[in-house]
């Protein structure tokens, strides 16, 4: 198997953009890979489009992307592992390149949320738990389902309402410094403590949005990644694991079980051991579709131990300089969250802090030239966990 390496990246504005078809998000982010990467159509070999899809009209949504995009006739798919779907669509398009089938693929993630209303979003999303046992019966939705999770975390742990709050507000913060977030302003406790419960314990600022955008990677082989970029940036790792849709079949809810093993995978790949995990890495994307998300995700990459995930938030380690910089973006909660767009824009943000082309506020430190993220499709349906890296060959032991 050969390497595979970012060169290229691309980023709609997220937000809502009723004034845009899918498709029109979709090549904003592409034109900006495309050039980013010093390539044309011609060079792409291989598409794969992100898009979870339902609440937007399009069935075939990578053939109209491609059209669009002027890449027909080149080959496409359309991946779908719900919120996940992102880092599916970039581990199809590595795949064909380490494989030797391409030297260039695309991978693009694009989501139309606000084509449907709240409601028919928030029916389309609980479906996505498992229908039969649980939307069907109980009429779960997804707020609920990591309610459940944060009431055990608190249960179990003795955490706060407030410390859920602190991962909102340092991810307003953050967002407040990206002009490609969905939200632009600054919160503090006392606003997410003001604002509406959805479902106890989370309110509205534990949640993240309905967005509409799209992000896009060029993806090369080793041999064009050195002829296109000086700084390319590997997918040393990738580690995927599948959850029970029945939420009666886990074990607990503390941790999300399929994020633990992927992140076992892509760790044994680079050598890390998981319990000194922040060590090893310059920065973080994790999955906070909801605050506990972002927790857990903690304790789950082993970034602290299990119990103290909500003590780092607390304690601030998380932002910039802290112990382990997370969600330098300002994550799902809010950047957005167009659900199958996340584990690409992931994949762009990680490529802009080790290029080092983040404004000052929101750049990490890069010393270790390594970077993890981790992106959950549905409650742990699914879980990727990718390592990028500024060194090809890097392991560790
Ligand atoms: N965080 C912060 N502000 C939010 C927000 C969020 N998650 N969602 C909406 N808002 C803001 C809107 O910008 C709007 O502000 P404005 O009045 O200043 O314009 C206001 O709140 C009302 O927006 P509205 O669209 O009417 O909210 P809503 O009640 O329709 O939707 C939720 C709120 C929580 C139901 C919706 O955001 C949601 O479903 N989130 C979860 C999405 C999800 O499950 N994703 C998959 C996760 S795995």
């Amino acid at each position: 198997m050969g390497h595979a390496a970012i060169v290229g990246i691309g980023h709609s504005r997220f937000g809502r953009a009723p004034d845009k078809q899918l498709h029109e998000l979709a090549w904003q982010a592409i034109r900006q890979a495309l050039q980013d990467a010093g390539v044309t159509q011609r060079d792409i070999q291989f598409l794969v489009v992100g898009n979870a899809g339902g609440w937007s009209s399009e069935l075939l949504p990578a053939v109209v992307v491609g059209e669009y995009a002027g890449l027909t006739p080149v080959g496409s798919m359309r991946v779908e592992a719900a919120c996940a779907s992102g880092s599916a669509a970039l581990r199809a398009a590595a795949t064909a390149v380490e494989s030797g089938k391409a030297d260039i693929a695309l991978a693009v993630g694009v989501e139309k949320m606000t084509e449907s209303t709240t409601m028919q979003i928030v029916e389309m999303i609980g479906r996505a738990g498992s229908f039969f046992w649980e939307f069907e019966h109980f009429g779960l939705t997804f707020p609920g389902y990591y309610a459940m999770y944060a009431t055990a975390y608190m249960h179990e742990y003795r955490a706060k309402e407030e410390d859920l709050a602190a991962v909102a507000v340092k991810n307003h913060y953050y967002a407040s410094l990206n002009p490609y977030a969905h939200f632009q302003k600054q919160i503090t406790i006392e606003d997410v403590m003001k604002s509406r419960y959805v479902a106890w314990p989370l309110k509205l600022y534990d949640c993240s949005p309905q967005t509409d955008g799209a992000a896009a990677v060029v993806v090369a082989s080793e041999e064009m990644a050195k002829k296109l970029t000086d700084t390319p940036i590997w997918i040393r790792a990738q580690g995927v694991a599948t959850g029970t849709a029945n939420l009666s079949k886990r074990d607990n809810f503390l941790s999300l079980e399929p994020a633990v093993l992927a992140a076992e995978q892509a760790y044994k790949q680079v050598g890390i051991e998981r319990s000194q995990s922040y060590k090893y890495f310059d920065v973080a994307e994790v999955h906070d579709c909801f605050t506990i998300a972002e927790i857990i995700a903690y304790e789950d990459l082993g970034f602290v131990e299990r119990g103290q995930g909500y003590a780092l938030a607390r304690e601030g380690e998380t932002y910039k300089g802290g112990r382990i910089p997370v969600n330098l973006d300002g994550g799902l909660k809010a950047k957005g969250h167009p659900i199958a767009a996340t584990g690409v824009s992931m994949a762009v943000e990680l490529t802009k802090q080790l290029r080092q082309q983040n404004p000052e506020s929101r750049q990490a430190d890069i010393k270790k030239g390594l970077a993890v993220a981790h992106n959950i499709g549905g409650t742990g349906h699914y879980a990727y966990v990718t390592i990028f890296s500024l060194n090809k060959d890097v392991r560790f032991t």
